[in-house]
């Protein structure tokens, strides 16, 4: 039997749970469940990291015992897990004694076979990454994470020689592709490595500064460096050296980290490791952040996202499919609520939930709730098979390849494809035409097909899953589900079992109305945009970010010369802009720009308008159309041609 062991990052106990955290938690719940179903045996680990200054300092600051303190964090993060459907198998806290004894083992083993030196050491020490930077990593002399001045802090402490494992870390990670994944960061990893020399690592603090940590067996005067303490969690969960879980898992270790701490985990681990005579790990995986209208989330901004804020308003499964649908694993991705009520609506109220619900009606309809026996069958059914086989292989062939986003955009092929195959088929009227051995295998290809994405969904939506299951008759048992048996398999839906009636999975969530600023279209990343559509229209997420060129043609969009700029009279944020777009009239927009420019940088300025906007009202002032500008960084930039044309030119 294949193993599958992933962890999450322990993470620190100097903030309380966000977004980040619960993101990368997911994204290992889901691969845990996901390998589970692929018949592999899996092993779960997450927890907290509690040593170290920082943890110090947010005790002090909370006029609490460093103990008191990283022991009520930490049941945050433990409790919150649950709350998420988290399913991991463990919870570890550097604070136990599992913990300090493998970490107290493995820095004797590399002292005993010398790799571990004292010597002194002056170097740009930064509290905040809790770590010692060489001139060359700082930037304009500041840490290039937290853009504070580090402290010059000179003293003798111990030294782990990790220069000694370049050539070989170097050689290992370009013979193993998968090593460090995706590829931008294995490259990021390859150049810092062949760019110049690896430092030694320091690994000690003295306890003159620091006694909240490990203490060196080899020196009670120091304590671990909290990074050397923190990773050996990994093994220290297995029960390494001895353990059985050990010896089943740790071939199998896929790190699931962002890239915050690509450079400890590509690094100095594997480096650790391979000191300490352990076989390295088999995968890191690297992801991006979550920003906040492309910000990073702080506390001092006031942005952080709350998970259980998120999983109140919207369900927790429509949040966790949000996080695993939107972000493509390794890029950086803008978190809204906009975005996530646009997916909610799109994906799952309207092409999944709706296929449930119609599919479950019809076969009260028409068959009284019992699951028909399929008869006749026909070309578009073997179509439809077909289709489901592909859109299920590429769903298992993403998913394993880390990449979720297109896993599930695969499988949404199938779901796209049954209400089509529902438009197709017209069970209506085979009703009314009384072919009840035809409808006999509509009814039945519909229901096993989403038997198959229900089954398909559990790694995503573990509750809804488990719901739309048991609307089809069956009680979910991840033992007996093998994925990859299910492209073959055909007709386990048995004939006769009752359906649920009504399948209200996902109940659409209605869009807030949009704010004044949104007239200068920005032109936005995937997913962040407002919607303007009208009921029953398909949106571009509902069709998978793709548009018809016939929708492109609608956009009238012409070059046009700014003629007038005034300030909107009732709102600081807007301008009156004034353009000549070719016509009789200087036509006017009303644009939230007033931020980034004044009446006097837009006049004579070319533009590009949406012409064929619906003219509407804006704090009383009339707006007919938008002007097309990027949001850059903290500014705006207004799109423009790169040389004078005519106004009222077309854009196509
Ligand atoms: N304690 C260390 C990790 C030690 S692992 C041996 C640590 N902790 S942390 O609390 O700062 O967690 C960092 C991790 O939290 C990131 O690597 C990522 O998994 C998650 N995230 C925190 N903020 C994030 C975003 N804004 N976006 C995505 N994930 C982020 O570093």
């Amino acid at each position: 039997m294949e193993h599958f062991y992933i962890t999450t990052p322990i993470y620190y106990v100097n903030a309380k749970p966000h977004l980040g955290h619960a993101y990368t938690t997911t994204v290992a719940d889901s691969l845990s469940r996901f390998h589970r179903l692929m018949g592999a045996e899996t092993y779960f680990l997450t927890g907290t990291d509690e040593h170290g200054d920082k943890i110090v300092q947010a005790a002090e600051s909370n006029g609490q015992s460093p103990q008191e303190y990283v022991d009520i964090i930490s049941k945050l993060f433990e409790d919150l897990w649950p709350n998420m459907n988290i399913s991991n198998d463990d919870f570890i806290r550097t604070t136990q004694p599992r913990h300090i004894e493998v970490v107290q083992d493995i820095l004797q083993k590399v002292y005993d076979s010398g790799d571990i030196y004292f010597g002194e050491y002056g170097g740009h020490y930064c509290f905040g990454c809790e770590r010692f930077y060489t001139e060359k990593e700082l930037v304009d002399g500041m840490c290039p994470d937290h853009k504070t001045k580090p402290e010059y802090i000179a003293e003798k402490n111990y030294f782990f020689k990790m220069s000694k494992y370049k050539e070989w870390l170097l050689d290992h990670i370009k013979k193993n592709p998968d090593f460090i994944r995706p590829a931008q960061y294995r490259n990021e990893v390859l150049s810092l490595l062949e760019s110049g020399e690896l430092e030694d690592l320091c690994i000690s603090r003295p306890k003159s500064r620091l006694t909240w940590g490990i203490d060196l067996p080899f020196d009670k005067d120091y304590v671990t460096y909290v990074w050397f303490d923190a990773l050996i969690n990994y093994l220290a969960a297995l029960g390494y050296p001895e353990g059985g879980k050990f010896k089943k898992f740790w071939p199998s270790a896929n790190h699931l980290i962002a890239k915050d701490i690509l450079k400890p985990h590509a690094v100095f681990w594997p480096t650790m490791l391979k000191a300490a005579g352990i076989e390295p790990f088999q995968s890191l995986n690297v992801h991006g952040y979550w920003l906040i209208k492309d910000t990073k989330m702080s506390k001092s901004i006031g942005n952080v996202v709350e998970p259980l804020a998120m999983k109140d308003t919207y369900g927790l499964d429509a949040f966790r499919y949000f996080l695993l649908r939107e972000m493509s694993f390794g890029q950086d991705s803008s978190f809204s609520e906009e975005a996530l009520i646009g997916r909610l609506n799109a994906d799952l109220a309207n092409d999944l939930g709706n296929l449930f619900s119609r599919t479950l009606s019809m076969t009260h309809k028409y068959f009284g709730g019992a699951i028909p026996r399929p008869d006749v069958e026909d070309i578009v059914d073997a179509e439809i098979k077909k289709l489901g086989q592909n859109a299920m292989k590429s769903f298992q062939d993403f998913y394993s390849e880390m990449k979720f986003s297109r896993g599930l955009e695969g499988l949404w092929e199938l779901v796209r494809g049954l209400n089509k195959y529902i438009d197709a088929t017209a069970p209506w009227t085979l009703f009314k035409e009384k072919d009840m051995d035809r409808l006999s295998t509509v009814i039945y290809v519909l229901l096993e097909n989403m038997r198959k994405i229900a089954v398909h969904l559990w790694p995503v939506m573990p509750e809804s899953s488990e719901k739309m299951l048991k609307q089809l008759g069956i009680n979910f048992d991840p033992e007996k589900v093998n994925l990859p048996k299910e492209l073959d398999v055909w007709g386990l839906l048995e004939s006769g079992e009752i359906v649920a009636e009504t399948s209200n999975l996902f109940p659409r969530v209605e869009t807030p109305e949009p704010k004044p600023d949104d007239m200068a279209a920005k032109v936005s990343k995937k997913g962040k945009g407002k919607k303007d559509k009208k009921q029953g229209e398909k949106t571009a997420a509902e069709n998978n970010g793709i548009i018809e060129f016939e929708d492109f043609q609608k956009i009238d969009m012409r070059v046009g010369t700014v003629r007038e700029v005034e300030k909107h009279p009732d709102a600081d944020r807007l301008l009156l802009v004034r353009v000549d777009t070719g016509e009789d009239e200087l036509r006017q927009v009303v644009a939230g720009i007033a931020d980034f420019f004044t009446p006097d940088d837009l006049i004579g300025k070319q533009v590009v308008v949406v012409t064929n906007l619906k003219p509407r009202k804006l704090r009383k002032q009339l707006s007919q159309g938008m002007i097309l500008a990027v949001k850059s960084g903290d500014g705006m930039q207004l799109l423009t041609p790169t040389a004078e044309v005519d106004a009222g030119s077309k854009v196509s």
